[in-house]
């Protein structure tokens, strides 16, 4: 039998684990750089090896180019300004064309409710480990998963077979103008003991 050390190696110790994932909080100010295209393929090639139920391998993922990203943008715009007025949406335009990284993560549908809960659970870890690795990199991410992602029209828009999958969420990514900070109960209010 291999020896424990060998079945159970690390490259990082626990604490350097806690301090690496702990460092990683959602960015939602970039610099104006855009990051390299070959830094978001290395962070899909890692984020595809998260767990997955039956090896499913539900998620796919889209590197949205400038006509895709322009014409997010203004859907989006128009479904805020449907809900908030023009004024928001208008606000939120400018936002939004200032992000520099756009990724689209996308599951694939599953007619057994079982399968398809446990596939956006997949998908949801592939995300984690998108971002760990960019926070690797020292870029940050950010998770969007708001109306614009639940639009009948967003897949068509970017040539994506609805029927065949479904938007888990947007992710935008770059090299953060700011260190956010994130907030976490206290472990003895999630954590308990079943006998
Ligand atoms: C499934 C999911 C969807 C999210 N959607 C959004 C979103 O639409 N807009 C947003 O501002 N943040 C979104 N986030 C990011 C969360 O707001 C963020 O994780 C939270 O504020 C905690 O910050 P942290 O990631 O730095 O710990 C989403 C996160 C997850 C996991």
């Amino acid at each position: 039998m291999a020896d424990r050390a060998a079945l159970t190696s690390s490259p990082i110790s626990p604490a350097q684990a806690a301090e690496f994932i702990r460092g990683r909080r959602t960015v939602d100010q970039f610099t104006a750089e855009v990051p390299d295209e070959a830094i978001i393929r290395d962070a899909i090639e890692v984020a595809r090896w998260a767990p997955n139920h039956h090896l499913t391998q539900p998620w796919r993922f889209y590197l949205i180019g400038p006509e895709s990203r322009a014409a997010i943008v203004d859907l989006n715009t128009r479904l805020v300004a449907a809900r908030k007025g023009d004024e928001v949406a208008a606000a939120k335009r400018e936002r939004w064309q200032q992000m520099p990284g756009w990724l689209a993560v996308t599951c694939e549908h599953n007619d057994d409710p079982v399968v398809a809960r446990e596939d956006y659970a997949a998908c949801a870890c592939a995300l984690q480990n998108l971002a760990l690795y960019l926070h690797s990199a020292g870029l940050g991410s950010k998770w969007i998963s708001g109306e614009v992602t639940r639009s009948p029209d967003l897949l068509p828009m970017l040539g994506i077979d609805a029927a065949r999958e479904y938007c888990v969420g947007l992710l935008w990514y770059g090299y953060p103008r700011r260190r956010p900070r994130s907030q976490r109960s206290d472990l003895d209010s999630i954590v308990s003991r079943c006998p």
